[in-house]
């Protein structure tokens, strides 16, 4: 089925001027940009997105390392649009990303590891609403 996910190029890529290499790398494997934004975030709205791992030892780095620099911000659709996405990234840990992945490719670490991708359908849903009105995206399928 046609899917809508979530994605995020996050500092390390916007910084390595990697932003085109990796939507290049999403439109050849047919995904396509349904909306787009770039965006630094604040703390708030960063600390909001990742509440699921506040606990985790590592949120403090994260939460920094996200509101470092410029983000692009993107609902990406097409054919299985969620898993798709998560294919072309790799393991979030760039070491285990297999070869031809974004990660692989493009990541420094497992914190600054290029993009983020929604894990589910309902994590896609919750992720794109944070961050887009309705109108901001098209519906072309
Ligand atoms: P992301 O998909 O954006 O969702 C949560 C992020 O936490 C994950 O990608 C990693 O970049 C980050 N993360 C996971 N483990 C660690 C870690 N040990 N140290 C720093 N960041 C981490």
């Amino acid at each position: 089925a046609i899917e809508k996910t979530f994605s995020i190029i996050k500092p390390n890529s916007t910084l390595d001027n990697n932003i085109g290499n990796i939507i290049a790398h999403f439109e050849k494997n047919g995904l396509r940009i349904a909306g787009a934004k770039f965006a630094k975030l604040s703390k708030e709205k960063a600390e909001g997105f990742y509440i699921e791992h506040k606990e985790r030892p590592f949120f403090g780095e994260l939460v920094n390392f996200m509101t470092s620099g410029p983000v692009m911000l993107m609902v990406l659709e097409g054919e299985n649009a969620v898993m798709k996405n998560r294919e072309l990234m790799g393991a979030t840990n760039p070491a285990n990303a297999a070869e031809g992945t974004i990660r692989k490719l493009y990541a420094k670490s497992v914190g600054e590891n290029s993009v983020h991708g929604s894990d589910s359908a309902t994590a896609a849903e919750r992720e794109i609403a944070y961050f887009f009105e309705r109108s901001e995206l098209t519906n072309r399928f």
